[in-house]
């Protein structure tokens, strides 16, 4: 969704604003703009499409400036042009915004009535003329007093989400800021002060950051912050040092963000285990884990909340859980469970899994479940994220920055850490001896250099892909853990090269997909030598009775796989235990090479946003 940048200090280069927001840009845009303020006045350039539009136009800002703003924006009121792209002025405020203004109609009434006059068909310009207004209102004051009076004015008026970026031109030292549901970070570096929607946009710059949190106003100067609760009350929270660098959100040589993610899959496992596993003992450190404050032996079951690849994630993870703790896991789709009458009590883990630690529905499910009682835990991936405040405890899913719209090794990780969850409940629980628990982490060791293997397939899936490129639409199928993974692939497809993509469970063929299958449909067959494999072979026979054609990932020394199938992909031997860590990767391959074979934008798939604040 939105990004949002801000700047006051020495001095900052319209090329600084464009290098954040181009850090941004992952999250989703489709246009941009920038503000930079000097004694001379404020400049605003702002361009429809990607910032390569806007890069044209830098040169028409000032050379330094101050104090400044940029926004890269992704439409929700009013169509991606330059006229609705932030920022918007109103008086001397120029402001921008991440989030919705849900009473933004009720507002522009008024304002309309009392004269204000709309330039663009936005619910942010709304919240730049409620402020001018509130603060021409104030007679009494400095103007940074006033400035701040209004702001509490006017969020107390506003319904949605929002985080904005707001300059003044009567406070031409001083940058305000406002949150509530949008994320929003502030970071401090010597006679400098920033903002944004996330860390990324500003890590070459500062990796000292502070999470501004729901409820809260900010006042940055050069160097200095300050924060005040929205009745007026100031907060103090120290800093915190992230320990991302620059390196790690560069494309290292790779074509695409999305490739070098993939690589990244055995990084994002071994740090996800890294310290969580002692190997001698064969146990798990619950503290490491993040999990050490819950009550893992009394709870009766588990619900796990999660929107898309995180979704396919947890699900896998109820396969593994109930495995080995032996507890009931309830996965459900984020947006659905925010809404449906759950039952949870004190001994009741819900379980929030987010990449970005942002999605809206994400985490108003987990608000919900612990404001009815639950035990909650957050499984995410950027550290003191929104969804990570939200639960009694965090577990970090260390597969670090990930740049490209679609999850890849946020995927692995986040499997890795469902994973260890279900150990550290086994652990607790004791339903699993030493023995066993000492098989489990030594096959976990082993997944990130199988996975390594499984990367050198990328070579014979690109080939691949220049035989299905061309299809209109495609099936996978999957049985056990190896159904989640179908649905991965088959989201990673559709929302990578935009062909139509089904995945169902492969004992579900018979009851209606089936009617599907003819020489036209290809079907992607995840048949690994795991519990289910007899009948998943059954089902390949069903399909290729009906002329479809066959896909199939299996172990590379399965000849009769190999047999039946049109084509093959051939994972390396491992256990059934660690397999749909396996399994994901020739699938986030076969996407990413039929999304480059058809030229679509691999990065930053259309319509698409990485981290999804709004409902
Ligand atoms: O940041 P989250 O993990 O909460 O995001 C959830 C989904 O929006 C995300 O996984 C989405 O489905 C991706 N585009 C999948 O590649």
């Amino acid at each position: 969704m939105c990004g949002v940048i801000g700047y006051v200090g020495a001095g900052a280069t319209p090329s600084f604003f464009l290098n954040a927001l181009r850090r941004l840009e992952y999250r989703g845009y489709d246009s941009a703009g920038i503000a930079m303020l000097t004694q001379d006045g404020v400049v605003i350039q702002r361009a429809e499409g990607k910032l390569s539009q806007l890069e044209r136009k830098l040169d028409k800002l000032p050379a330094t400036a101050k104090v400044g703003i940029g926004h890269t924006r992704w439409a929700t009121h009013g169509k991606p042009t330059e006229n609705n792209a932030h920022p918007h002025r109103s008086g001397p405020i120029v402001l921008l915004h991440n989030g919705i203004i849900e009473n933004y109609r009720q507002l522009k009434e008024m304002l309309v009535v009392k004269g204000y006059e709309f330039l663009s068909e936005t619910d942010t310009e709304v919240a730049a003329h409620l402020l001018h207004h509130e603060y021409k209102n104030l007679t009494s004051g400095t103007p940074e007093q006033r400035m701040r009076e209004a702001l509490r004015v006017v969020v107390r008026q506003l319904k949605g989400a929002f985080a904005f970026g707001i300059i003044c031109l009567e406070t031409p030292e001083v940058l305000y800021s406002a949150k509530l549901g949008s994320p929003l970070v502030i970071g401090q570096a010597d006679g400098e002060s920033f903002l944004a929607s996330g860390i990324t946009a500003l890590v070459e710059h500062t990796r000292q950051f502070l999470v501004v949190e729901d409820g809260e106003i900010v006042v940055l100067k050069a160097g200095q912050i300050e924060i005040e609760s929205f009745d007026g009350k100031p907060v103090v929270r120290p800093f915190s040092r992230v320990e991302w660098s620059v390196a790690m959100m560069e494309k290292g040589g790779y074509r695409h963000f999305m490739l070098k993610e993939i690589h990244e899959h055995p990084l994002a496992i071994a740090q996800t285990l890294s310290g969580r596993v002692q190997r001698d003992s064969g146990s798990i450190n619950l503290a490491d884990l993040g999990v050490g404050s819950l009550p893992l032996k009394t709870l009766k079951r588990v619900q796990i909340v999660a929107c898309g690849t995180s979704f396919y994630a947890a699900s896998l993870s109820k396969y593994f859980i109930e495995s080995v703790a032996r507890i009931p896991v309830e996965v459900d789709l984020a947006s659905e469970y925010r809404y449906r009458a759950s039952t949870v009590d004190e001994n009741t883990l819900v379980v929030a899994v987010s990449q970005s630690g942002e999605t809206a529905d994400t985490l108003q499910a987990i608000k919900s479940a612990r404001a009815a009682g639950a035990q909650t835990l957050a499984v995410v991936n950027v550290p003191g994220s929104t969804i990570a405040h939200a639960c009694h405890a965090e577990s970090l899913t260390k597969a670090g920055p990930e740049i490209g719209v679609a999850s890849t090794k946020a995927f692995a990780a986040q499997l890795t850490a469902l994973y260890l969850v279900g150990l550290a409940l086994a652990q607790e629980r004791e339903t699993l001896n030493q023995a066993e628990l000492r098989f489990y982490v030594d096959e976990f060791v082993k997944i990130p250099s199988l996975v390594e293997k499984c990367l050198g397939l990328s070579e014979s899936i690109e080939r691949l892909a220049n035989r299905y490129h061309q299809l209109s639409s495609l099936l996978f199928i999957g049985r056990g853990p190896q159904w989640p993974v179908a649905l991965e692939g088959s989201l990673k497809l559709k929302e990578l090269s935009y062909i139509h993509a089904e995945a169902y469970a492969a004992g579900e063929l018979k009851h209606g997909p089936i009617a599907l299958i003819d020489e036209n449909m290809s079907v992607v067959c995840l048949a690994p030598r795991d519990a289910y494999y007899e009948k998943t072979l059954s089902n390949i026979e069903e399909i290729k009775a009906r002329g479809g054609r066959i896909l199939a990932v299996g172990q590379e020394n399965d000849a009769q796989l190999q047999e039946l199938a049109d084509d093959f992909i051939g994972i390396p031997e491992c256990s059934e235990a660690i397999l749909p860590f396996i399994t994901t990767v020739p699938l986030h391959l076969f996407a990413y090479w039929i999304a480059v074979r058809k030229g679509t934008d691999v990065d930053q798939p259309r319509n698409l946003a990485k981290s999804v604040t709004v409902e």
